[in-house]
This record gives C-alpha cells, sequence and structure tokens, in this order.
C-alpha cells in the first residue's frame, strides 16, 4: 500500500498563503483536437503549487478540454489527441510507461454534475480506497472520517455513514466528490465548474470549502462565476475562441488580471462586455 497520507484538517487550515509560489503543473504548447478537429491550440501556462488557478472564458473555448488533458482523462475520450507537454513536479505525463491510475491518483477530477456512486457515504470514500488496495478496517475508516472533516461534511453525515449518498443535497454529494478525490492523498484537484448545477447556498459551502482547500492542494478550477473567481483565485487564465480554436489570451495573478488586464479581449471579457 503505498497511498499518501492526506493532510490532517490541522494541516490543512494551516496551508501557507500562496505567496512564493512554484511550478507544480507546466504546460507547454498544449493542443487538443477531438475526431481530428483542434479545439485548442498552443497554451503554456504554469500552475503554481498550493494556489487556486481559475480558468475562465466562454463555453467551447476549450476549458474542460485543457483540464482533461492534466490528468490524461482525454486518454478515455475517442478521438481525442493532445500535443505538447505536461510536466507534473517536472516529470512529463504523457512519457511512455506513464501510471495513468497513479497520475490521476496524484491529479483527481471533480465534474460539474455531482457524481456519487449509488452506494452509501461510506462505500463511496473506502471503494476507490480499496481500489488503491488499502484493506485495513481501522486506516479505512480513519481516511473515512478524515476525508469527510476535511470536506466540511463530518458534522452532517458522520451519524449516518451507511446512508444512501444519493439521499444527500446536490451540494452534500459535490462534497461528498471532493471527499473521495481527497482521501485518496492527490496533491492536485482538477474541478470542472464545480458549483454550476447547485443553488447559491450549496455553491457558498463548495466554495469555501474550496477557499479552505487552498495552500495545501494546488487547485484548478473552471468557473462561469467571474465573481467567484475573483473571491478564490490565486491566478486566473482567460481562454478564448480565435478563428474557431481556443487560446489562452492572458494568464496571471488573478487580482492583476481582473483589475488591470494585459489584452483589450480580456478587459472585455472580465468588465463584462463580451462573452
Ligand atoms: N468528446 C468530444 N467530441 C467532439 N468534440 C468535442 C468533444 N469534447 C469537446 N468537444 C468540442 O471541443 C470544443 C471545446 O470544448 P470544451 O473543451 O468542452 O470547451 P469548454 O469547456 O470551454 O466549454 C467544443 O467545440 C466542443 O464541441
Ligand atoms: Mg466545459
Amino acid at each position: 500500500m503505498n497511498l499518501p497520507q492526506p493532510y490532517t484538517v490541522g494541516e490543512l487550515r494551516a496551508g501557507p498563503p500562496c505567496c512564493d509560489p512554484q511550478p507544480h503543473l507546466s504546460v507547454r504548447g498544449l493542443g487538443v483536437s477531438h475526431g481530428g478537429r483542434s479545439v485548442l491550440d498552443d497554451v503554456s501556462l504554469d500552475i503554481h503549487r498550493g494556489c487556486v488557478t481559475a480558468l475562465i472564458g466562454p463555453s467551447g473555448c476549450g476549458k474542460t478540454s485543457f483540464l482533461s488533458a492534466l490528468n490524461r482523462m482525454t486518454d478515455l475520450i475517442p478521438g481525442a489527441r493532445v500535443r505538447g507537454q505536461v510536466l507534473l513536479g517536472g516529470q512529463d505525463v504523457y512519457a511512455p510507461g506513464t501510471d495513468t491510475r497513479l497520475l490521476r491518483q496524484r491529479v483527481g477530477s471533480i465534474f460539474q454534475r455531482p457524481n456519487p456512486f449509488p452506494l452509501s457515504i461510506r462505500r463511496n470514500l473506502e471503494l476507490p480506497l480499496r481500489e488503491h488496495g488499502l484493506r485495513n478496517r481501522a486506516e479505512l475508516a480513519d481516511r473515512v472520517e478524515r476525508a469527510l472533516r476535511d470536506a466540511g461534511l463530518w458534522d452532517e453525515v458522520g451519524d449516518r455513514l451507511d446512508a444512501p449518498a444519493l439521499a444527500l443535497s446536490g451540494g452534500q454529494q459535490q462534497r461528498l466528490c471532493i471527499a473521495r478525490a481527497i482521501a485518496l492523498g492527490p496533491e492536485v484537484l482538477l474541478m470542472d465548474e464545480p458549483c454550476s448545477a447547485l443553488d447559491p447556498i450549496a455553491s457558498a459551502a463548495v466554495e469555501d470549502l474550496i477557499a479552505r482547500l487552498r495552500g495545501q492542494y494546488t487547485v484548478v478550477i473552471v468557473t462561469h462565476n467571474l465573481a467567484q473567481a475573483r473571491r478564490i483565485a490565486n491566478y486566473a487564465a482567460f481562454f478564448w475562441l480565435r478563428e474557431r480554436v481556443g487560446k489562452l489570451i492572458e494568464f496571471g495573478r488573478a487580482q492583476r488580471l481582473f483589475e488591470q488586464p494585459a489584452d483589450a479581449l480580456t478587459a472585455a471579457y472580465v468588465g463584462g462586455l463580451r462573452g
């Protein structure tokens, strides 16, 4: 069993500020095509360790494709092709012989629609742990509790772990999905519009959780909610369609990008004039 230990709640709360950033994922000349059609071209940026990076831009500009390429979820999409390089801690995730299961344990995905398994709350967390070889009951129970605490769910569900996950509210289901990813001790969490299927109160709870994860986890989040991106992101990347191909227009510190965009398109988009 070589699953890394997830962080404890105490460490999570004491996360260092994102002020001395180091590249965690380095993306170089990344392109994605679907069925031979290029949908994203020549994206280069560094995703910094312990920071929240928000990806913004209109629908269809390749944000989901970009996210999927980072942990090779694109391998699972028929007809998808990736060009360029993604380095995780300096190692090319597309190098031959890469263990994609280990890659996706290190770089977990959270999707727009909460997708818990149709099982109990406990089994949702135990299943991936068991798949990674964890069998010890005490350790399983410990990891389940810690993941739920870190996801801010323990107080809500700790007394009914055997209840069906699908009976939880949408917001609780999404936090359970985050707990499920956290339980595996990941380094990076990729979140694709994690709040867009939720009501405002549930969305706020998920947003609070993401803010708490900052520091210990590297988070890349796609969001259509620019106010949310401003609140939680340390870095922001703005994508746009040029001649029907997604391009990275601007990337940098979120506050700078929102308040003093360098590109006129970014200025128009974050000013709410376009997109
Ligand atoms: N599995 C797929 N097969 C074919 N085309 C796809 C597939 N996934 C995405 N696309 C196309 O790629 C483009 C970018 O999509 P996507 O990455 O989902 O953008 P975004 O997340 O910014 O809305 C769109 O034109 C979309 O239709
Ligand atoms: Mg998308």
